[in-house]
């Protein structure tokens, strides 16, 4: 087994980790077998309903639709949080190209609800350490990538007095706190503080090379990066890897967005954070946005033809959608009319199903395209709008993001009213 294969290949079926997925045989993901799994929980209706209760504010889209469908311990950040109990979201972006794709997206945007409908502080950790490794980039190329995707990330709307960004190659190592003991220039003290590194130690001496194996399926062939890396990813977990936050608040609890693929690096990190004095991580996971081809797995950033981009045009979003969008729709009109579209496979409608607000006319395309009153065509046409739309608000809202935006979003400083 190798690091690629992961957790999926004992079983031969699919495989799904941080690097792979992929469904058995060319069919879709099995989600519930991936509950199973992984061990964790279905994201039922009642903590949805619970969400709108006490956010009073109606449950994001990716929630009612159940892209959101799995968590782990939600139900206890709720919980402190109906005891008027603080907690703050962490997620990442691991940036190995100039441009995301629109599943990419989906964290972001539902980490923005989460910020706005919560009023928590967000950690967003750019592991251009992690992609320099699996992708070989270079330390500078992967620094900048992050700084690029910084703007993407800084493009849907997250509130710089509640959010902090960094980079693992500017923050890992700590910062250097200035400390004025009488007025400039006269004396100064320097202080580094490093413990987000101090905790990535601690993390490390308890995970041995056969747990990391088990969970990441390490091979002798990988490099010694690979194998201490999940430990990086773990640190932000824990409120003490940002003393400029969370100074004194080890006790606050941590929740994480993110697609599935990341479970791994989460399951080992909620084994390690009791032994530390520190909550589990909470979680709450989506399942793919996929490919144009089909559900066999997610939209590729390696693979132009398999995904859209926020950086395409409304042409390459029209040509893409109308040749590669696999259609549930039968190959001829008269069969279409007559048996209908086969909605289980068609990716315009799971893509509308990820993109399109308005439940009534989602309801309406699936019931009028199901019964074969509506063609693949006109379905397409749609979608075609409802993203060019979406990348076109993401493009101007990208092209207002400047280099003092990104600056200050990644600067160490305290954040004073994170919680309001
Ligand atoms: P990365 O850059 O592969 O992905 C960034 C985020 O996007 C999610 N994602 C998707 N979601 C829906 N549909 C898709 N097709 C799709 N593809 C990717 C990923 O699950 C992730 O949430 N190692 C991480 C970076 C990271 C991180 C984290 C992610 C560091 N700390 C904490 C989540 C939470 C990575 O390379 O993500």
């Amino acid at each position: 087994m190798s690091a690629k294969d992961g957790e999926g290949e004992a079983e031969a079926e699919q495989v799904v980790n941080p690097w792979e997925v992929s469904a058995k045989d060319g069919g879709k993901i099995d989600y519930d077998k991936l509950i199973d799994k992984f061990g964790c929980q279905r994201l039922e209706k009642s903590l949805i309903d619970r969400v709108h209760r006490l956010t009073s504010r109606p449950p994001h889209v990716f929630l009612r639709r159940g892209v959101f469908f799995a968590h782990r311990d939600f139900n206890e950040i709720l919980d402190a949080y109906e005891r008027g109990d603080k907690f703050y979201l962490y997620t990442g972006r691991g940036p190995s190209s100039e441009a995301l794709h629109l599943g990419h997206l989906v964290p972001f945007m539902f980490t923005k609800y989460l910020q706005d409908a919560f009023k928590v502080p967000l950690v967003i950790q750019l592991t251009d350490d992690e992609k320099c490794m699996w992708k070989n980039l270079s330390v500078e190329e992967s620094k900048r990538l992050a700084r690029e995707n910084a703007k993407d990330i800084i493009a849907c709307g997250f509130d710089v007095s509640k959010t902090f960004i960094f980079s693992d190659f500017n923050y890992v190592g700590g910062y250097v706190l200035l400390i004025c003991i009488f007025p400039p220039p006269k004396l100064a003290s320097i202080l580094i503080l490093s413990t987000f590194y101090e905790n990535m130690v601690r993390i490390d001496k308890c995970v041995t090379y056969n747990k990391v194996v088990g969970i990441f399926g390490f091979t002798g062939e990988d490099h010694i990066g690979k194998i201490s890396f999940p430990a990086v990813q773990a640190a932000p977990s824990f409120p003490s890897s940002f003393p400029h936050l969370f100074s004194g608040k080890n006790d606050l609890r941590c929740m994480i967005p993110c697609a599935i693929d990341q479970d791994p690096y989460f399951r080992m990190t909620r084994d390690v954070a009791p032994r530390l004095g520190y909550h589990k991580p909470a979680l709450i996971e989506s399942s793919f946005f996929p490919a144009l081809q089909g559900e066999t797995g997610k939209m590729s950033a390696s693979d132009p033809n398999s995904a859209i981009y926020v950086t395409d045009s409304g042409k390459d979003i029209k040509n893409k959608v109308n040749k590669y969008a696999f259609s549930g729709g039968q190959d001829s009109v008269e069969k279409h009319r007559k048996y209908g579209a086969n909605l289980e496979v068609d990716i315009p409608i799971k893509y509308l199903g990820f993109f399109l607000e308005d439940d009534a006319e989602l309801e309406h395309i699936r019931r009028e395209y199901g019964a074969g009153r509506m063609l693949t065509g006109e379905v397409k046409k749609r979608l075609i709008e409802v993203l060019t739309e979406l990348v076109e608000r993401h493009r101007r809202a990208r092209a207002a993001v400047t280099d003092e935006m990104v600056d200050a979003f990644m600067a160490v400083r305290p954040l004073p009213n994170m919680f309001s």
